[in-house]
């Protein structure tokens, strides 16, 4: 496996291999894998001839006061791992090669950046929709790998891909969870043990919500209530947010009929974690 850390030269090996007639697979990473991002590496393996993984904790994505600095890292680690799922090459450029001085073009997807996550973390879907564009004309792959875990993030991608015709497939691969059904998140790593223990509301949560659904509840307010309600039993989580939104548009689901992304993030301890489920709910 090799580690490329310039532009220049990752987009020669790219080129190539698409001379070469091969599929192209990029997994755009923050690092510190786990099993999640293992998934991807998977995904992209099984489809691809040539597979790609960025690995760069990307500073514009991060807003004042937010981990940047105490983001986990673990670079031998993340290589052994890499290796291990059959990655062919990883990029990991420095800051500097991605954000040269008077750094000033920015890509930013409207609206969709301002609701869920993006409501409080200002800017953040600014910093990943640029470091996204980025990463496809450094490394321009046939498909690129996106977990659903973030779904806002597959979401902006995938209109920043249609809006700005981006020649790139964007495959949404499912959240992978702890036995316990907590999303797997390099931001786990925070928790403490009985704030681990607490996190497990969040997806109990979001499974009761799909059970009210199943059950033929259609009014988004009344299964928001029953799942802030279980939340709340657990004083060591406070939510940011609970919402429903049509997956389509991304606009607030009041009545729940089609393709419905159910959405929170909430702190435990100093932990910012975000999990969702996709319902496709019948009329
Ligand atoms: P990072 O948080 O490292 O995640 C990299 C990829 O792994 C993302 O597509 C994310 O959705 C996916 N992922 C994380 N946890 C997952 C889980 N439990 N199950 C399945 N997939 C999971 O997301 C980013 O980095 C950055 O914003 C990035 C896209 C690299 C831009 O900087």
């Amino acid at each position: 496996m090799r580690i490329v850390t310039s532009i220049g030269e990752m987009r020669d090996t790219v080129r190539e291999r698409r001379g070469a007639g091969q599929l192209v697979g990029l997994v755009p990473t923050m690092g510190f894998f786990h099993a999640g991002h293992v998934s991807l590496m998977q995904a992209a393996r099984e489809d691809c001839a040539f597979v790609v993984v960025s690995l760069f904790v990307n500073p514009t994505q991060f807003g004042p006061g937010e981990d940047l600095a105490e983001y986990p890292r673990d670079l031998d680690r993340d290589v052994e791992m890499a290796e291990a799922a059959g990655v062919d090459c990883i990029f990991h450029p420095e800051a500097r090669e991605m954000y040269p001085e008077r750094f000033l073009a920015y890509v930013e997807v409207k609206e969709a950046g301002e609701v869920l996550c993006g409501a409080s973390r200002h800017g953040h879907f600014r910093g990943v929709a640029t470091v996204v564009a980025k990463l496809f004309n450094i490394i321009p792959a046939h498909r690129a790998y996106f977990g659903l875990k973030d779904a806002q993030q597959v979401w902006v991608i995938r209109r920043m891909v249609r809006d700005l015709d981006f020649d790139v497939e964007v495959v949404a691969c499912p959240t992978v969870r702890e036995e316990d059904g907590l999303a797997m998140s390099s931001r786990n790593i925070y928790l403490k043990p009985e704030e681990r223990k607490a996190a497990t509301v969040l997806y109990r949560s979001l499974r009761l919500a799909g059970d009210l659904v199943a059950g033929g509840e259609r009014h988004a307010a009344r299964v928001l209530e029953e799942m802030n309600a279980l939340i709340a039993g657990e004083p060591l989580v406070r939510t940011e947010y609970v919402e429903a939104v049509d997956w389509e548009t991304l606009g607030p689901a009041g009545m729940l009929r089609g393709e419905v992304l159910i959405a929170l993030a909430a702190r435990v301890g100093k932990a910012r974690l975000i999990d969702n489920i996709l319902l496709d709910v019948p009329a």
